[in-house]
Order: structure tokens, then sequence, then C-alpha cells
């Protein structure tokens, strides 16, 4: 039986074209990180950690269904974004859970915003990465993150405005 790719990895919600089928996989060599790039991915891997705590948060406080679904969907890809993060600059995985407690606010509607602020920093943040990085993989995997962030700002954007949540517009 032939393996077709899905349409978004569903884990880290890349889109198809980033997508390889295991049997054709194979392992790129990042290589030498430079100290510009270093930094950039040190503090990609903290706004994706922190991401990561507030959906959790989010998904735990929301009374409403959707809503839980969505932000939980928004964990797990932060999440996986972080630790692709970490095996590019060969930082070990934590032991141990973080807790959530305390990194949302305790309305949907705030989260709601919040959550569109925090994907457009990731989104300037990756563009930067993207432009000044030297090491063609990490413009790669940026590439790839920073057409999810973007798919993210869209998803959050159209939740939110079945909540009557208003988003200010991108300065
Ligand atoms: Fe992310
Ligand atoms: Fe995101």
């Amino acid at each position: 039986m032939a393996a077709n790719k899905p349409n978004n990895c569903p884990f880290c919600g890349a889109p198809e074209k980033f997508i390889v089928l295991a049997k054709d996989f194979k392992e790129d060599e990042v290589g030498e990180l430079s100290d510009a790039t270093k930094s950039n991915l040190e503090y990609a891997l903290l706004m994706e950690n922190n991401s990561m705590l507030f959906y959790a948060c989010s998904h735990e406080i929301s009374m409403n269904a959707e809503l839980a679904f969505m932000f939980k969907a928004l964990e797990r890809m932060e999440a996986k974004h972080a630790s692709v993060i970490r095996k590019i600059l060969g930082v070990p995985e934590p032991e141990e859970v973080e807790d959530n407690r305390g990194r949302c606010h305790a309305l949907d509607q705030l989260n709601l915003t919040d959550s569109v602020e925090r994907e457009n920093r990731a989104i300037e943040l990756y563009k930067k990465i993207v432009d000044e990085a030297v090491e063609p993989r990490v413009k790669q995997v940026f590439t790839a993150f920073l057409e999810t962030e973007t798919a993210h700002t869209e998803l959050i954007k159209e939740a939110g405005s079945r909540f009557g949540v208003q988003f200010n517009p991108v300065i």
C-alpha cells in the first residue's frame, strides 16, 4: 500500500511540502551553528516553551470545549517546535514537566488576544532567523515554522471572531 502524506504534520503543524515519508528520511547534519544562529535559536526555544506553557494553561482554564481543544492542539505543536529547536541546539529534553499554572489569563478572551500577539512575535523572530541563518537546515526548519505560526494566527483569529474578540491590527 502506498503511503500518503497528510495535509499537515499532526505533531508540529508543518504543511505537506515539508513532510518527508519515513522511508525517504535521512537525518540532515546541522553541523556547527554560528553564534548569531545559536542566540536566535536559544531565544526561539524560550518563546516556544513559554507559549507551550501558556497554551497548556489556557486549555486548563477554558470552560469552552472548542477553545479548550484548540489550545491543547496549539500546546502540542509548540511543544514539538521546542523539541525540534532543542535537537538543533543539542540541548536535552527537560526531565520534568513544568507547572503551567499562572502562565495564562483567567479569561478565554484575554488568552485569545495574547495568543495572537505571541504568534506574531514568533513570526517576526522566525522571519529574522530565515533571513540571517547561514545554515541551510536552520533556514528550512524555520521556513516551515513560519508557515505553521502564520496558520496558528489564522486559526486563533477565526476562533476569536466567533467569540466576539477584537484583535489589534499588526503594526
Ligand atoms: Fe511554535
Ligand atoms: Fe504557534
